[in-house]
């Protein structure tokens, strides 16, 4: 499947995503395309590097949300993405986009969804006294860390956490959730229907 991701900084979950494609035996997708809103954003050297096409679109030259969402859009469809994977993009989309990219687009989120949607995740789950916290891909809808969840990871939350150091233990799971969540989408092993997560077993 051609994956198409989506950043706006340091880009970890995209290398993540750059590895497994490059180095899991017949891993079900590779990514064709890295887009960002952030022009500097360091994930964009990393595709590079790797010889991936990548795509710079600073939101601050568009007049409105709306214009913004619609050339990213027209650059994504140019590129014939069957999947698209927000990886650390900090913009909301708008109902536009949302809907073009229905079921077809994925997300993760330092959470254990729906519990701690938003940002200062880790300091809220420290906060909350959680034992637990983990990380969540999930198909994007339009309010924002919601929708079907397609896999997630469970990290412990320990006494003496800080927020960085909490953080840091997720960002881990992270980069073995996010391969794994997009092969299950790509293989087909999972599908998305309406709202549903659907698991397919193979004969
Ligand atoms: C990750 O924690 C991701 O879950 C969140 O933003 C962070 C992005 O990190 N949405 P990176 O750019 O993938 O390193």
């Amino acid at each position: 499947k051609r994956v198409g991701v989506l950043i706006s900084g340091r880009g970890s979950n995209l290398h993540a995503l750059i590895e497994a494609c490059q180095y899991e035996p017949d891993y079900p997708a590779e990514i064709v395309l890295v887009a960002s809103n952030n022009p500097d954003a360091a994930g964009l050297q990393k595709a590079a590097d790797s010889g991936i096409p990548t795509l710079a679109l600073d939101h601050r030259t568009f007049d409105s949300r709306e214009a913004f969402d619609e050339a990213l859009d027209r650059n994504l469809k140019k590129a014939e993405l069957d999947i698209l994977c927000n990886a650390g993009f900090m913009r909301l989309h708008t109902e536009g986009f949302v809907k073009s990219w229905w079921n077809r687009h994925l997300n993760i989120h330092p959470s254990l969804l729906p519990a701690f949607k938003g940002l200062h995740t880790h300091e809220r789950v420290i906060e909350a006294g959680m034992t637990v916290s983990g990380c969540t891909v999930h198909a994007v809808r339009l309010e924002m860390d919601s929708g079907p969840i397609v896999d997630q990871a469970v990290v412990p939350v320990l006494n003496n956490d800080t927020p960085d150091t909490l953080a840091a233990r997720v960002l881990d799971a992270e980069h073995l959730l996010y391969p794994h969540a997009l092969k299950l989408v790509a293989s087909g092993a999972v599908t998305i229907e309406d709202d549903k997560i659907v698991v397919n077993h193979s004969e």
